[in-house]
């Protein structure tokens, strides 16, 4: 019985732990709403309406947009993250009528160093 109650409360203890860190991690990388370089302004206009104010992910129309910041993202390969902008994956649209190859070339390095704290390769 005390010991279920310890595990119980052991439990707690580590959850509310896990649940204040990731706050602290998530912002690992830059704060886009803080950040004044153009890569950054691209991201608000272009990508914040899917990906989320700070490239976390976000819900639209129902369907889970990815974080840019986490999980699959951040085992992409430069040349990956190039093409899903230039090319698009729908749902997610091109962007090689929108933005140059050389601010697409800038948002791969935003994304990777800015936002993942990775090192770009060539
Ligand atoms: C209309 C919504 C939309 C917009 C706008 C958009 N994206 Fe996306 N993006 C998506 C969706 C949905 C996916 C997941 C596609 C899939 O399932 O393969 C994605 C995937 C990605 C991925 C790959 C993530 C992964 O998990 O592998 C990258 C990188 C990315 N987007 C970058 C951008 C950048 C940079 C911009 C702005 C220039 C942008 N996106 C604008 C919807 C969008």
């Amino acid at each position: 019985m005390w010991f279920k109650i310890l595990v119980l409360a052991a439990f707690a203890i580590f959850s509310a732990g896990f649940a204040c860190s990731p706050q602290n991690s998530e912002y690992r990388g830059v704060l886009i709403a803080e950040n004044d370089s153009y890569e950054a302004s691209i991201y608000r206009q272009n990508c914040a309406i899917c990906h989320g104010k700070e490239a976390l992910g976000k819900e639209v129309d129902g369907q889970l947009v990815p974080s840019l910041r986490f999980g699959d993202a951040a085992k992409r390969t430069d040349d990956e993250i190039y093409q899903q902008i230039a090319n698009g994956k729908l749902p997610m649209p091109s962007f090689k009528g929108q933005l140059t190859e050389e601010e697409i070339r800038r948002m791969v390095v935003f994304v990777r160093k800015d936002l993942q704290g990775r090192e770009t390769q060539d």
